[in-house]
């Protein structure tokens, strides 16, 4: 099976109507959407995605705007997926991100940096399981998938 990655378009990208741009840059890169969602994420299912910064000083900050508004989830599937989407994300600091990145040229922000995604393959798994069922992701053959392997 290729290489899945977790990719959520957060409160900012949705509010700027972005989603179909952030959408249509890792298609075009041959990357392959198998799972897709939009909801008002929990402060419990936000608080279990960034664990990892739960001691951080911005961590209050973080829960509140990313279940201010809808959220997008969404699982990719390609060659080394979860090395390619943080590539076209750029820094997380919108405003160091470079441009021709999505928050490079889509962000001005630190927190309110538009995407979010895995940052390994074992993050990806577990982010994918938190917002998504097995049979909720769905593999699928694409007729161009031999230019892109
Ligand atoms: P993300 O890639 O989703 O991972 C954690 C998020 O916390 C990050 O994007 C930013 O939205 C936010 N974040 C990280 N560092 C800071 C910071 N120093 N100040 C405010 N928000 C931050």
């Amino acid at each position: 099976m290729a290489e899945r990655t977790f990719v959520m378009v957060k409160p900012d990208g949705v509010g700027r109507r972005l989603i179909g741009k952030i959408i249509g840059r890792y298609e075009a890169k041959g990357l392959k959407l198998v799972g897709l969602k939009l909801q008002v994420i929990s402060r419990d299912l936000a608080g279990k995605h960034y664990a990892e910064h739960a001691e951080k000083p911005f961590f209050p900050d973080l829960v509140k705007f990313i279940t201010s508004g809808p959220t997008v989830q969404m699982v990719w599937e390609g060659n080394n997926a979860v090395e390619v989407v943080r590539a076209m994300n750029g820094a997380t600091n919108s405003l160091k991100a470079a441009p021709g990145t999505i928050r490079g040229d889509l962000g001005l922000s630190m927190q309110n940096n538009v995407v979010h995604a895995s940052d390994s393959v074992d993050t990806a798994k577990h982010e994918i399981s938190l917002y998504f069922s097995d049979k909720e992701v769905c593999p699928h053959p694409m007729p161009d998938e031999h230019w892109l392997i």
